[in-house]
């Protein structure tokens, strides 16, 4: 079976540009003014919002200077349930720090804002900002507070980026909300329309670019729906089905994908247990969207 990873194509779709140039623009206007400002980077899970970040962000690469480690984006992944203690102790550690054995909040405080400008950082990306909403609200006020605070002492930058739900984080803060007033969202490709299902096929086959067999479907409608149905639209549950139909073709020793090897592969990867009437790829498939609950892509996910 010859190799081949779906994944290491990185396409350039619509709300993918439209992200990365709204980053691009709020570090181009920190860089031009020394104003620094906000944007949230909202959408489901598996639509595309880490890998938009840390597209952006390795455009920037850390360089190991005579006196100092110079980073001009810093990536971070907010943990989950934060505390001041554990979101300062995830900045430090993104940054290369070591963590000070038992340092108190105020003391990791200090280290960031040191080693911040110290660094030379000019924006700060925190992804899986949602979960602030997830705890209980005494601690999300109590963090969220922290994090306004600290954010008034740099001078950088920040996107934050998570499921919708983060912001919720953004409602109980006003002064959080105001800095953050500008939300960029990434949504499901869509084949309501015609220019969507376009962009929809455009994303398919970008993604194939490098398949070492043909798939012979792209150009019949009723295949790109059920393809659209089983991955509802998302890109990473695109690449999970191209990826997993590409290798049950080449395990059959095939000349060309078929729609029997996405069936297939729908199964394995998306859902294994999905009743006639709500898979895509059966005859009996009853036409709506897989978003009950219980489904792949229920709302609220
Ligand atoms: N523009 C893209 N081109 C190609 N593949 C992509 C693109 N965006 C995302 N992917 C694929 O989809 C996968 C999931 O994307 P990503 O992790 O960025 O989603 P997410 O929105 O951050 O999800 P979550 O909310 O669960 O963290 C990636 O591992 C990557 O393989
Ligand atoms: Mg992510």
């Amino acid at each position: 079976m010859t190799n081949f990873n779906v994944r290491n194509n990185i396409v350039d779709h619509p709300d993918f540009v439209a992200a990365k140039s709204a980053i691009e623009e709020l570090h181009e206007w920190q860089r031009e003014s020394a104003e620094v400002s906000g944007l949230a980077l909202v959408g489901p899970s598996g639509s595309g919002k880490s890998t938009v970040l840390k597209a952006y962000r390795d455009q920037f690469p850390p360089r190991d200077e005579l006196t100092r480690r110079a980073i001009v984006i810093l990536y971070v992944e907010v943990p989950s349930a934060p505390t001041v203690k554990s979101l300062a102790e995830a900045i430090l550690l993104a940054m290369g720090a070591t963590i000070p054995p038992g340092a108190t909040g105020a003391r990791l405080t200090e280290c960031i804002v040191t080693l911040v400008e110290g660094c030379g950082i000019e924006l700060i990306m925190l992804d899986e900002f949602q979960h602030f909403a997830d705890g209980a609200r005494r601690r999300l006020l109590e963090v969220s507070d922290w994090l306004k605070g600290l954010l008034n002492r740099l001078r950088v930058s920040v996107v934050l980026a998570g499921l919708p739900s983060l912001l919720r984080v953004l409602d109980v803060n006003q002064q959080l909300r105001r800095r953050f007033s500008r939300i960029v969202r990434f949504k499901p490709f869509s084949t309501a329309e015609m220019p969507d299902l376009e962009t929809f096929v455009g994303v398919a086959q970008a993604l194939m670019t490098d398949m070492p067999l043909p798939c012979a479907n792209l150009d019949q409608v009723a295949f790109i729906k059920q393809l659209h149905f089983a991955t509802g639209g998302l890109v990473d549950y695109m690449c999970k089905i191209i990826g997993g139909a590409y290798r049950i073709a080449a395990s059959r020793k095939a000349r060309f994908v078929d729609i029997a090897d996405f069936s297939k592969a729908f199964r394995v990867h998306i859902w294994d247990e999905a009743p006639p009437s709500r898979d895509p790829f059966h005859r009996k498939f009853n036409g709506l969207p897989l978003t009950q609950t219980g489904e792949p892509f229920a709302e609220g996910l």
